[in-house]
């Protein structure tokens, strides 16, 4: 599904240079639920920004479902992120002056599709993550866990066969954290969504198949 071959991540700036990432491998398996830990400042990020097409690497290759996408033209990216591949972040990145049908049919904007369709789908997410009673209210009138929960259904409304989770429950307490989670696990579970998640709770690490371990840019595991 999602191969790193050699990845480094250098930033750079006037001044200084950064090596983010080194000799990351890794091959996550359609069907995978896997987790990344590490403390702060070890790449985490980066790599799912490698993961998720939304920053390239120095080195390396990154081949999804064996298209290498290095080759890939801007649009094509553009498209093939859009279609294959579902973000949720820490601070949910709503657009707060939409509300939350609105929010979540933001990726179905990219796609052809009618109006009614584009609603309809936005629903049946909502649905998903329990959330139909508040299709019509806007974030600010939301608690953290149902903002995040309207993420999760922007990130699923395109039906991507990826998600990407970077530190998904980082800004929840733990009830509301552990709600997120078993959502996230129930797509992986029900609907066979690969997930890849950030996370710095070894209890909700140890419930995934999978650990992936970084220190300073590199693998420890
Ligand atoms: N845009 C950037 N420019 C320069 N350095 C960056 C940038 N983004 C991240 N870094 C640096 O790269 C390293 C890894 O950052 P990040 O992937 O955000 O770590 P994590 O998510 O594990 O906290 C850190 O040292 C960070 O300061
Ligand atoms: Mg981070």
């Amino acid at each position: 599904m999602i191969k790193l071959s050699d990845i480094e991540k250098v930033y750079r700036t006037d001044k200084i240079e950064t090596l983010a990432l080194k000799d990351i491998n890794i091959h996550v398996q359609k069907g995978d639920l896997l987790s990344v830990m590490g403390p702060s400042g070890c790449g985490k990020s980066t790599l799912l920004n490698i993961m998720g097409l939304l920053d390239d690497p120095s080195r390396g290759t990154v081949e999804i479902e064996g298209h290498s996408v290095q080759k890939f033209k801007d649009k094509k990216m553009a498209s093939f992120r859009n279609h294959k591949i579902g973000f949720v972040f820490q601070s949910f990145h709503l657009i707060n002056d939409l509300s939350v049908v609105d929010n979540v049919e933001i990726p179905l904007l990219y796609r052809r599709m009618s109006g009614s369709e584009r609603r309809k789908r936005a629903l049946a997410a909502l649905e998903k993550v329990g959330l139909s009673a508040r299709t019509k209210h806007f974030p600010s009138q939301l608690s953290g866990g149902q903002r995040q929960r309207v993420a999760i259904a922007r990130a699923i409304v395109g039906e991507p066969e990826i998600i990407l989770a970077d530190e998904p429950t980082g800004n929840l307490d733990s009830n509301m954290g552990q709600e997120i989670i078993d959502i996230l696990f129930n797509l992986n579970k029900n609907d066979h969504t690969t997930i890849v998640m950030v996370t710095h709770d070894e209890h909700i690490a140890d419930q995934t198949g999978h650990i992936i371990r970084l220190f300073d840019g590199s693998q420890v595991n």
